[in-house]
Protein backbone atom coordinates (compact mmCIF):
# COMPACT_ATOMS: atom_id res chain seq x y z
CA UNK A 1 0.00 0.00 0.00
CA UNK A 2 1.13 3.61 -0.84
CA UNK A 3 2.29 5.33 1.78
CA UNK A 4 -0.36 8.40 1.24
CA UNK A 5 -2.86 6.02 1.18
CA UNK A 6 -1.98 4.55 4.78
CA UNK A 7 -1.80 7.96 6.10
CA UNK A 8 -5.25 8.67 4.52
CA UNK A 9 -6.96 5.36 5.74
CA UNK A 10 -5.56 6.64 9.42
CA UNK A 11 -7.58 9.48 8.74
CA UNK A 12 -4.32 12.48 8.82
CA UNK A 13 -6.49 14.29 5.79
CA UNK A 14 -7.36 14.05 2.16
CA UNK A 15 -5.00 12.19 -0.18
CA UNK A 16 -3.39 14.85 -1.06
CA UNK A 17 -2.68 16.69 2.80
CA UNK A 18 -1.27 13.37 2.89
CA UNK A 19 1.06 13.15 0.09
CA UNK A 20 1.89 16.91 1.05
CA UNK A 21 3.16 15.63 4.92
CA UNK A 22 5.29 12.92 3.20
CA UNK A 23 6.47 15.45 0.26
CA UNK A 24 7.34 17.92 3.20
CA UNK A 25 9.42 15.55 5.34
CA UNK A 26 6.89 15.57 8.40
CA UNK A 27 6.74 11.55 8.02
CA UNK A 28 8.96 8.74 9.43
CA UNK A 29 8.00 4.59 9.08
CA UNK A 30 8.57 2.11 10.95
CA UNK A 31 8.34 -1.30 9.69
CA UNK A 32 7.79 -4.14 11.74
CA UNK A 33 10.13 -5.93 9.32
CA UNK A 34 12.92 -3.61 9.72
CA UNK A 35 13.73 -5.58 12.51
CA UNK A 36 15.06 -2.08 14.20
CA UNK A 37 13.60 -0.07 16.43
CA UNK A 38 14.30 3.31 14.56
CA UNK A 39 12.04 5.57 12.40
CA UNK A 40 13.18 5.84 8.50
CA UNK A 41 12.45 9.23 7.94
CA UNK A 42 10.48 8.58 4.16
CA UNK A 43 10.08 11.70 1.33
CA UNK A 44 8.50 9.25 -1.20
CA UNK A 45 4.24 9.41 -0.46
CA UNK A 46 3.82 6.75 -3.57
CA UNK A 47 6.62 4.26 -1.61
CA UNK A 48 4.90 1.07 -1.42
CA UNK A 49 5.02 -0.36 2.62
CA UNK A 50 3.08 -3.10 4.55
CA UNK A 51 0.82 -1.23 6.66
CA UNK A 52 0.51 -4.29 9.26
CA UNK A 53 2.90 -3.47 12.05
CA UNK A 54 3.86 -0.35 10.47
CA UNK A 55 4.09 2.46 12.93
CA UNK A 56 4.15 5.64 11.39
CA UNK A 57 5.57 8.99 12.97
CA UNK A 58 3.82 11.98 11.81
CA UNK A 59 4.63 15.70 13.06
CA UNK A 60 6.46 13.70 16.07
CA UNK A 61 3.58 11.57 17.00
CA UNK A 62 3.74 8.04 16.60
CA UNK A 63 0.71 6.37 15.13
CA UNK A 64 0.50 2.54 14.59
CA UNK A 65 -1.30 1.35 12.14
CA UNK A 66 -4.79 0.16 12.73
CA UNK A 67 -7.12 -1.30 9.52
CA UNK A 68 -10.31 -0.91 12.00
CA UNK A 69 -10.17 1.65 15.23
CA UNK A 70 -11.34 -0.30 18.47
CA UNK A 71 -10.86 2.54 20.96
CA UNK A 72 -11.86 2.75 24.85
CA UNK A 73 -12.42 6.39 26.70
CA UNK A 74 -12.97 7.25 30.21
CA UNK A 75 -15.64 9.46 29.71
CA UNK A 76 -15.65 12.39 32.16
CA UNK A 77 -18.38 13.75 33.55
CA UNK A 78 -19.35 16.95 32.13
CA UNK A 79 -18.95 15.69 28.36
CA UNK A 80 -21.76 15.00 25.89
CA UNK A 81 -21.54 11.76 23.26
CA UNK A 82 -23.08 13.38 20.71
CA UNK A 83 -21.10 15.20 17.81
CA UNK A 84 -23.07 18.13 17.73
CA UNK A 85 -23.02 18.82 21.58
CA UNK A 86 -25.97 21.29 22.80
CA UNK A 87 -24.40 22.38 26.24
CA UNK A 88 -21.52 20.52 27.44
CA UNK A 89 -17.91 19.45 25.28
CA UNK A 90 -18.61 16.60 23.14
CA UNK A 91 -16.75 13.45 24.04
CA UNK A 92 -14.77 13.60 20.22
CA UNK A 93 -13.12 16.70 21.04
CA UNK A 94 -10.61 14.16 23.41
CA UNK A 95 -9.86 12.19 20.64
CA UNK A 96 -6.85 13.23 18.42
CA UNK A 97 -8.09 14.33 15.27
CA UNK A 98 -7.04 11.11 13.33
CA UNK A 99 -9.45 9.05 15.01
CA UNK A 100 -12.12 11.59 14.33
CA UNK A 101 -11.22 12.04 10.48
CA UNK A 102 -10.34 8.66 9.38
CA UNK A 103 -12.48 7.72 5.87
CA UNK A 104 -15.42 4.94 6.13
CA UNK A 105 -17.83 3.85 3.52
CA UNK A 106 -20.72 5.56 5.90
CA UNK A 107 -21.62 8.82 5.87
CA UNK A 108 -20.04 9.85 8.87
CA UNK A 109 -16.55 10.02 9.11
CA UNK A 110 -14.27 8.93 11.83
CA UNK A 111 -14.88 6.67 15.16
CA UNK A 112 -18.66 6.23 16.69
CA UNK A 113 -19.37 5.67 20.50
CA UNK A 114 -20.92 2.61 20.70
CA UNK A 115 -24.50 3.83 22.58
CA UNK A 116 -24.12 6.74 24.28
CA UNK A 117 -24.16 7.82 28.50
CA UNK A 118 -25.33 11.10 29.93
CA UNK A 119 -23.20 14.35 30.36
CA UNK A 120 -22.67 13.60 33.91
CA UNK A 121 -22.15 9.80 33.69
CA UNK A 122 -18.90 8.71 33.79
CA UNK A 123 -16.83 5.53 33.08
CA UNK A 124 -16.12 2.88 30.26
CA UNK A 125 -17.02 4.20 26.77
CA UNK A 126 -16.28 1.88 23.29
CA UNK A 127 -15.91 4.08 20.04
CA UNK A 128 -15.00 2.41 16.57
CA UNK A 129 -15.37 2.68 12.95
CA UNK A 130 -16.29 -0.61 12.50
CA UNK A 131 -20.27 -0.85 11.94
CA UNK A 132 -20.74 -4.35 12.98
CA UNK A 133 -18.31 -4.60 15.93
CA UNK A 134 -20.70 -0.97 17.08
CA UNK A 135 -24.08 -2.96 16.38
CA UNK A 136 -22.67 -5.96 18.03
CA UNK A 137 -22.17 -4.46 21.30
CA UNK A 138 -25.07 -2.14 21.02
CA UNK A 139 -28.06 -4.06 19.73
CA UNK A 140 -30.37 -5.02 22.37
CA UNK A 141 -30.78 -8.27 20.81
CA UNK A 142 -27.12 -9.21 21.49
CA UNK A 143 -27.44 -8.51 25.58
CA UNK A 144 -24.06 -7.43 26.26
CA UNK A 145 -24.20 -6.81 29.94
CA UNK A 146 -23.30 -3.23 30.89
CA UNK A 147 -22.41 -2.86 34.64
CA UNK A 148 -22.89 0.53 36.53
CA UNK A 149 -21.86 1.61 39.60
CA UNK A 150 -24.69 3.67 41.20
CA UNK A 151 -24.37 6.09 44.11
CA UNK A 152 -28.20 6.84 45.31
CA UNK A 153 -29.96 9.90 46.65
CA UNK A 154 -31.96 7.54 49.57
CA UNK A 155 -30.74 4.50 51.19
CA UNK A 156 -31.36 0.95 48.79
CA UNK A 157 -33.29 -1.49 50.49
CA UNK A 158 -34.36 -4.93 49.57
CA UNK A 159 -37.79 -4.33 48.12
CA UNK A 160 -35.91 -2.27 45.39
CA UNK A 161 -33.78 -4.39 44.98
CA UNK A 162 -36.15 -6.79 44.19
CA UNK A 163 -37.98 -4.72 42.31
CA UNK A 164 -35.17 -3.95 40.00
CA UNK A 165 -34.70 -7.73 39.50
CA UNK A 166 -38.26 -9.01 39.14
CA UNK A 167 -38.65 -5.23 36.28
CA UNK A 168 -39.79 -2.01 36.45
CA UNK A 169 -42.44 -0.26 34.13
CA UNK A 170 -40.83 2.41 32.33
CA UNK A 171 -43.68 5.44 31.63
CA UNK A 172 -43.15 5.54 27.84
CA UNK A 173 -43.24 1.27 27.24
CA UNK A 174 -45.65 -1.12 29.29
CA UNK A 175 -43.23 -3.89 28.81
CA UNK A 176 -41.18 -4.12 32.39
CA UNK A 177 -37.39 -3.55 32.31
CA UNK A 178 -35.29 -6.03 34.62
CA UNK A 179 -31.84 -5.39 35.73
CA UNK A 180 -29.88 -8.83 35.02
CA UNK A 181 -27.81 -8.49 38.19
CA UNK A 182 -28.28 -5.79 40.92
CA UNK A 183 -25.51 -5.92 44.39
CA UNK A 184 -25.46 -3.86 47.13
CA UNK A 185 -21.90 -2.50 47.67
CA UNK A 186 -22.81 0.06 50.04
CA UNK A 187 -26.03 1.73 51.72
CA UNK A 188 -26.13 4.21 49.13
CA UNK A 189 -23.98 2.04 45.83
CA UNK A 190 -25.14 -0.39 43.60
CA UNK A 191 -23.57 -2.23 40.80
CA UNK A 192 -26.61 -2.65 38.67
CA UNK A 193 -26.09 -5.09 35.23
CA UNK A 194 -28.01 -3.98 32.25
CA UNK A 195 -28.16 -5.92 29.11
CA UNK A 196 -30.30 -3.17 27.34
CA UNK A 197 -29.99 0.54 26.68
CA UNK A 198 -32.81 2.74 26.48
CA UNK A 199 -32.86 6.24 27.30
CA UNK A 200 -31.52 7.49 30.77
CA UNK A 201 -32.50 3.80 31.50
CA UNK A 202 -30.69 3.39 35.36
CA UNK A 203 -31.81 6.88 35.98
CA UNK A 204 -35.48 5.98 35.39
CA UNK A 205 -35.45 2.73 36.37
CA UNK A 206 -33.82 4.44 40.02
CA UNK A 207 -36.87 6.47 39.96
CA UNK A 208 -39.65 3.91 39.46
CA UNK A 209 -38.64 2.01 42.42
CA UNK A 210 -38.50 5.50 44.22
CA UNK A 211 -35.18 6.25 44.97
CA UNK A 212 -32.84 8.78 42.53
CA UNK A 213 -29.56 8.48 41.39
CA UNK A 214 -27.02 11.01 42.18
CA UNK A 215 -23.95 9.76 40.27
CA UNK A 216 -23.40 7.14 37.63
CA UNK A 217 -20.60 5.73 36.50
CA UNK A 218 -20.49 2.55 33.79
CA UNK A 219 -17.31 0.03 34.54
CA UNK A 220 -17.81 -3.27 32.86
CA UNK A 221 -19.11 -3.70 29.04
CA UNK A 222 -19.42 -7.27 28.46
CA UNK A 223 -16.22 -8.84 29.63
CA UNK A 224 -13.74 -5.69 29.53
CA UNK A 225 -13.33 -3.66 32.69
CA UNK A 226 -12.63 0.25 32.92
CA UNK A 227 -9.37 0.21 33.47
CA UNK A 228 -8.02 1.63 36.95
CA UNK A 229 -5.06 3.27 35.12
CA UNK A 230 -6.64 4.99 32.41
CA UNK A 231 -8.13 8.60 33.47
CA UNK A 232 -11.16 10.56 33.10
CA UNK A 233 -10.45 12.12 29.56
CA UNK A 234 -7.92 9.66 28.47
CA UNK A 235 -8.43 7.03 25.96
CA UNK A 236 -6.58 4.11 24.45
CA UNK A 237 -6.11 1.43 21.56
CA UNK A 238 -7.79 -2.05 22.12
CA UNK A 239 -5.58 -4.94 21.84
CA UNK A 240 -6.57 -8.14 20.36
CA UNK A 241 -6.56 -10.13 23.82
CA UNK A 242 -9.33 -6.85 24.66
CA UNK A 243 -11.18 -7.09 21.33
CA UNK A 244 -11.31 -11.56 21.81
CA UNK A 245 -12.83 -10.15 25.43
CA UNK A 246 -15.29 -8.51 23.76
CA UNK A 247 -16.13 -11.12 21.50
CA UNK A 248 -17.13 -13.54 24.10
CA UNK A 249 -19.27 -11.30 25.77
CA UNK A 250 -22.53 -11.86 23.39
N1 LIG B 1 -28.58 4.92 32.19
C1 LIG B 1 -28.73 6.23 32.44
O1 LIG B 1 -29.71 6.65 33.05
N2 LIG B 1 -27.77 7.07 32.01
C2 LIG B 1 -26.66 6.66 31.37
O2 LIG B 1 -25.79 7.47 31.02
C3 LIG B 1 -26.51 5.28 31.12
C4 LIG B 1 -27.49 4.43 31.54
Amino acid sequence: MQLQDILYSQGFGTRRVCAGLVQQGWVSVRESSSGTQGYEPCTDAAAELEPEGLILRVQGVDWPYHAKAYVLLHKPAGTECSQKPSTYPSIYTLLPPPLRQRPTKSAVQGVQAVGRLDQDTTGLLLLSDDGQFIHRMSSPKKHVAKVYQVTTKHPVDGGQIAKLLAGVVLDDDPKPVRAAACEQVESHRLALTLTEGKYHQVKRMLAAVGNRVEGLHRSRIGAMELPSDLAPGAWKWLNHDELDLLAQSN
